[in-house]
């Protein structure tokens, strides 16, 4: 059975970039902004009638316990990076902007979450259906609950609909089946599934604002991941995390538009260029590399402190936020 989808905003996606001409990156990286793009790409995904504003001012808090091997930690990292990251999927759930975090809202469950012709109630999706992939199709439009994954780790199968033995079986298997994507290295694959493990009620960090600090913090944490991976010789692992954290740049870009932020857009778009040189040494040039990273470390904090002191023109700041989701009819007057 071929159902009608409409893809509410996925069509959107993000097109063009102003640091990496390669098409691959074009999109991961998101430095882009165009009239007709949707204001921000989570909206995508927010049901219609679900408090907007909210959702996209406030977080419900990681749970994530910190591991104390450092290989674990490592691992913890790569899949951290990778959890918010849209790269894992292929066609068009890549293309939307959506990532593992767009339905597990810092690992937990969404009930916000609403994709037209995926979902039946809000918080709902069907992952057997084709607008993500054609291996999982089953004909049947049967969304389900998104669950939390929060203290999920001890069970013994994962999944209702096809239930997987193992969480790296279910992830590997939702990542390359479900949503079409490449499958991606391996390092990836354990990382998510090291992330999702360390997931533990008792280490919830409580709901909080969602803010520049916050966002640029993960984009760190990612460039600190590629410095372990470099030291570890680990190219894919390093590129995967490099281009997760351009499309993490990406969104906080998003939260700058408007004339009146250019030049904090401009630093944002520095930094991405650094990360995206950073990518073109990594074939060849490691010492290039880790030197690019470091300059983009080096670089955050003044960078920050300029986006910190915009924020209130931003899409961070709630009410502007809310007269921009007025003007594009995303709230009511
Ligand atoms: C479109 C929304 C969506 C996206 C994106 C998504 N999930 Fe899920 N996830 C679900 C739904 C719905 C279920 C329940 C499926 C079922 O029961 O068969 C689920 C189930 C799971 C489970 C099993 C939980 C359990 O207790 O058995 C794990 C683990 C999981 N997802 C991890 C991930 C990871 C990792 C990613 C990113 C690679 C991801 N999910 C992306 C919607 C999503």
């Amino acid at each position: 059975m071929t159902r009608r989808v409409v893809l509410a905003g996925l069509s959107l996606a993000v097109s063009g970039c102003l640091s990496d001409p390669t098409p691959d990156s074009a999109s991961a990286s998101g430095l882009s902004v165009s009239a007709e793009q949707a204001l921000l790409t989570e909206l995508a995904w927010i049901a219609p009638d679900a408090d907007k504003l909210r959702i996209l001012t406030q977080s419900p808090g990681e749970c994530l316990r910190s591991p104390t091997k450092s290989e674990d930690a490592y691992l913890v990292e790569v899949g951290r990076a990778a959890f918010s990251s849209p790269l894992l999927f292929g066609g068009q759930a890549a293309r939307g902007g959506l990532s593992c975090a767009s339905c597990h809202r810092d690992g937990h469950d969404n009930s916000a979450f609403f994709l037209a012709g995926l979902s039946g109630a809000p918080g709902t999706a069907d992952v057997t259906s084709s607008l993500f992939s054609k291996v999982r199709e089953d004909g049947v439009f049967n969304p389900v609950p998104i669950p939390s994954l929060v203290g999920i780790a001890g069970k013994d199968a994962f999944g209702a609909h096809a239930p997987a033995p193992s969480l790296h079986a279910f992830i590997a298997s939702a990542v390359t089946d479900e949503f079409q994507g490449a499958p991606p290295p391996d390092i990836v694959l354990r990382g998510l599934e090291a992330y999702v493990a360390w997931l533990d009620p008792a280490a919830c960090s409580g709901a909080a604002p969602r803010n520049v600090r916050r966002d640029m913090a993960d984009v760190a944490r990612a460039l600190t991941a590629v410095g372990q991976a470099l030291r570890r010789g680990d190219e894919a692992a390093a590129d995967f995390l490099l281009v997760s954290a351009q499309s993490a740049l990406g969104r906080i870009h998003e939260r700058f538009a408007g004339p009146d932020l250019a030049p904090q857009r401009e630093g944002l778009e520095s930094l991405a260029g650094k990360l995206a040189a950073a990518r073109s040494a990594l074939s060849g040039d490691a010492i290039s590399t880790a030197n690019q990273i470091e300059s983009a470390i080096a670089a955050m904090d003044l960078v920050l402190s300029d986006l910190n002191a915009h924020r209130r023109l931003s899409l961070y700041d709630i009410d502007r936020l809310e007269a921009a989701l007025k003007t594009i009819g995303e709230v009511k007057e």
